[in-house]
């Protein structure tokens, strides 16, 4: 089965951005993570990242049209996006959100989700292996 990474704006700077709270996992090593995690569960993983909404929205488009399930990390997107929020609800495969960082410590305009309310669930403050544990799940309850 395929499966969907996509990861928002400024997350490509992961490793170099924020190490405080976002850890020292650079994005390249994120993506390495999540393949051998695709590798053991038999899932194909591919991960993808964008800062431009529009791309964002049409790999959600993809998603949609292909039946694939989706792990997102949307970012700020999260806290704002209707649009994509729009987007991840035509999905009719399961949708992961996660955040790297516990996004409910943090600013109060962190605390709210336009995606949480249309995913299957959502995994916050686990630093990166909250993707681990989305695929795990996703392997075991889609498709
Ligand atoms: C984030 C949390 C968001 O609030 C922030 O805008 C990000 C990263 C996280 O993974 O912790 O870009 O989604």
């Amino acid at each position: 089965m395929k499966v969907l990474v996509l990861n928002g704006p400024n997350l490509g700077r992961l490793g170099s951005r924020e190490p405080v709270i976002y850890g020292s996992t650079t994005y390249a090593q994120l993506v390495e993570l999540c393949q051998e995690t695709g590798r053991e569960l038999g899932l194909e993983v591919e991960v993808r990242q964008t800062d431009h909404e529009g791309e964002m929205l049409g790999w959600l488009h993809e998603a949609a049209d292909s039946t694939t399930p989706v792990v997102l990390n949307a970012g700020a997107w999260t806290h704002y996006s209707i649009a994509v929020r729009d987007a991840a609800a035509q999905l009719t495969a399961p949708l992961v959100e996660v955040h790297i960082s516990n996004v409910h410590q943090r600013e109060e305009f962190r605390h709210h989700s336009f995606i949480s309310a249309i995913a299957a669930g959502v995994i916050v403050g686990l630093g990166v292996d909250g993707y681990d544990l989305a695929l795990r799940w996703v392997a075991k309850n889609a498709g």
